[in-house]
């Protein structure tokens, strides 16, 4: 990477094409989620030595459910083994890794997995990585402004009209996981353009990049032509002028 160039601090990346990449391979979808998770190791990795303060990935939508019972149990098998094999690096890379959604309802191993991974990390002040674990942009907003209405019942809050930043405090970016600043790109993979209800409300204001590698094949070095390009951007946030 060319020095000089202006990293995002918050990156998100929808990890698309493992289903296309082990049918391409002519091996089972667990076989692409597996070859999946080695990818997101590695950007993890090449992130964190970028000096990204947050990576985000959507793991597990709340729309993934649909998929067959086999696909569903071997993506959260691959989770505890991602955690068994891998949290001890992540913890040694100082990385803090925190979820993105309600995972209460996953499968018990990899629900135990993930407090394990949650507390073993909680102190690092190293990069945040969010994985986001039935997460659903829309479900998130409504869940949301339901709390507030909540608290504003109970009078822990105070009556008054709603606004962006009180929503923004009870999105799961917000004050439960330590006030995740708006990504400043979002990346998806395998040529599709769209954000399937990937932090809609955060995602404003943020530059999006794609590409047509599978997820599997989505290499550190392309990950670091992404991001350098996105420092030749002018982002101007509805203004004219780049937002200090
Ligand atoms: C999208 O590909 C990928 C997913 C729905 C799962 C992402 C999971 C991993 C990268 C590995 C597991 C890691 C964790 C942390 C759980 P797709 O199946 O939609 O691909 P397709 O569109 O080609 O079918």
């Amino acid at each position: 990477m060319e020095k000089d160039v202006k990293i995002p601090r918050h990156i998100a990346i929808i990890m698309d094409g493992n289903g296309r990449w082990a049918a391409k391979h002519h091996v089972p979808r667990v076989s692409g989620h597996n070859a999946g998770m080695e990818a997101m190791k590695d950007i993890v990795r090449a992130a964190s030595h970028m000096g990204v303060e947050y990576l985000t990935v959507y793991a597990f939508s709340t729309e993934n459910w649909k998929r067959s019972k086999e696909e569903v149990s071997g993506i959260f098998k691959l989770l505890v083994k991602f955690v068994l094999r891998d949290l001890e690096e992540l913890h040694q890379e100082n990385v803090r890794v925190r979820v993105l959604g309600d995972y209460s309802v996953i499968p018990d191993s990899a629900r135990k997995s993930m407090d394990e991974t949650l507390k073993k990390t909680e102190n690092n002040t190293g990069m945040q990585f969010n994985i986001a674990l039935n997460y659903g942009s829309r479900a998130e907003i409504l869940r949301a402004i339901n709390r507030i209405v909540q608290l504003q019942r109970e009078g822990v809050l105070p009556q008054e009209e709603i606004t962006e930043e009180l929503l923004s405090r009870y999105l799961y970016t917000g004050e439960e996981n330590g006030n995740i600043p708006d990504p400043d790109l979002i990346i998806r993979t395998s040529g599709e353009e769209r954000l399937s209800n990937f932090l809609l409300w955060q995602g404003a204001y943020s530059e999006l990049s794609f590409t047509d590698s599978l997820w599997p094949d989505f290499t550190p070095k392309e990950f670091s032509s992404m991001v350098e390009e996105y420092g030749t951007r002018d982002r101007r946030y509805g203004g004219r002028q780049e937002k200090k």
